[in-house]
């Protein structure tokens, strides 16, 4: 009798359960959310704003084709009267049938019992909504079947995330998809021998030197995948760059130097350890303008040299404002076209945003038209700056928020979906 009730609510449920998705799908594709609403409203021609895909499975970006339109020919200022950066953003946006590659290794697969891919970032003291929004961006974007963040916490005394409002929502994500771990040095510095006598030249270095500097690398000598500064935004779904048989960081701006921003190595490689060996008998001095020399024993070092170990992806494709905001190259017009990295906090509309609308207003700021093509935007340190509503930030954090509380899809179209909700 007990078995029999059980059935019979069972397949009760069942039914209920079919009934909401049937509704769910019907209400997806009938439903124009508010937002849509007073876009139609406004009295300007709607500008089709074409929806993105996701990379098919396995396919990598071609290195030639990316460095072609994306890696400036010369660094000189009048070179970049006649070279177009947002071309190459437009490239990127726009051609990946051109560019994606079917990758030579067959075992790339996103589904969730593949590896996924592992990212790092390092945070030091409360969790605010700028890591927040970080955070919220991989989940925007990422495929988060096969993808992972670990979020290292230093100097963090908060032992309840779930009192604290910027991480709380994210919650429900962890620990498939992002992970909050505490840094503890010794823990990973005694952890390999190749860090022996850590603790004497630590002492000597530190104040001259970032300590994140040293955190990436420690992080994936021992973990692998890819590290990301907290003060970058994913864009765009990173499996074309991660995926590619090539260990790599990206250039300084205009400098023949790697920002290791975004620094892409594998558990234990030959690159990471070479890096690590050199910097412990130069005082653990890891900085970014160093590694060069730790690479490639050299007086004077070319690309092609630092390409053939560590590779130097072109600035745009993780950093698309920082050549015009570095060379100040006022006559780029980009989209959006901001001219400063405090700009994205603007709540009003800045001088030229919009070049062919002279009476723009915040409205046109579209969560899906910040940088397009870029695979990530690194907005270099503006810890002060709070995120207001109308900014390019506010409207990104809403675009987040909305995905995350199942409100709106992602830039891929996608909704957090049922099976999601099930998971966790
Ligand atoms: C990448 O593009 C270049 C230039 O078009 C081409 O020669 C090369 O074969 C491509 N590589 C792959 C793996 O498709
Ligand atoms: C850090 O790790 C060390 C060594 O594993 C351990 O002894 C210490 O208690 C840890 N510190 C904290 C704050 O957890």
């Amino acid at each position: 009798m007990a078995l029999f009730f059980r059935d019979h609510s069972c397949s009760a449920a069942v039914i209920l359960i079919t009934l909401v998705q049937i509704f769910y799908i019907i209400y997806s594709y009938t439903f124009i959310p508010p937002e849509e609403f007073v876009d139609v409203k406004e009295i300007r021609p709607i500008r089709p704003i074409v929806l993105k895909h996701r990379p098919l499975d396995g396919y990598v970006v071609n290195l030639t084709l990316i460095n072609k339109y994306c890696e400036p020919e010369l660094y000189d200022v009048d070179y970049f009267d006649t070279y177009n950066i947002q071309d190459c953003l437009d490239y990127l946006d726009e051609r990946e049938s051109e560019y994606l590659v079917k990758s030579p290794d067959p075992k790339i697969k996103c589904s969730p019992d593949s590896v996924p891919m592992l990212f790092h970032v390092y945070w030091r003291g409360r969790i605010n909504d700028k890591i927040a929004l970080m955070i919220k961006s991989f989940l925007y974007t990422q495929p988060l079947d096969c993808s992972l963040l670990n979020v290292w916490l230093d100097q963090n005394q908060e032992d309840d995330f779930s009192k604290n409002p910027h991480i709380q929502p994210l919650l429900k994500f962890s620990p498939q998809n992002f992970r909050l771990r505490r840094w503890n040095i010794s823990e990973q510095l005694n952890y390999d021998p190749i860090y022996d006598g850590w603790e004497e030249k630590i002492n000597q270095q530190i104040p001259t030197v970032g300590y994140s500097d040293l955190v990436r690398f420690v992080l994936l000598y021992r973990y692998g995948g890819m590290y990301i500064d907290a003060d970058v935004l994913f864009l765009r779904d990173m499996r074309p760059v991660y995926h590619l048989n090539q260990e790599f960081a990206y250039r300084w701006s205009f400098w023949l130097n790697y920002n290791t921003a975004i620094l892409r190595l594998n558990a234990k490689s030959t690159i990471v350890r070479n890096v690590v060996e050199n910097a412990m008998q130069h005082k653990m001095n890891f900085h970014p303008f160093q590694i060069k020399y730790y690479l490639v024993k050299k007086q004077i070092v070319v690309k092609q040299d630092l390409d053939d170990q560590l590779y130097m992806m072109p600035t745009t494709l993780f950093d698309p404002l920082w050549l015009k905001v570095d060379l100040q190259l006022s006559n780029q017009v980009m989209k959006p076209n901001i001219n400063g990295f405090h700009d994205a906090y603007k709540p009003t509309v800045v001088n030229e945003e919009f070049p062919d609308d002279k009476r723009a207003t915040t409205s046109m700021r579209n969560k899906k038209e910040f940088f397009r093509g870029a695979f990530t935007y690194h907005w270099h340190n503006q810890w002060e700056s709070s995120i207001t509503d109308s900014s390019w930030f506010g409207i990104l954090q809403r675009g987040y928020d909305e995905f995350i509380n199942g409100q709106s899809p992602n830039m891929y179209n996608e909704y957090i979906n049922e099976f999601h909700e099930e998971i966790f």
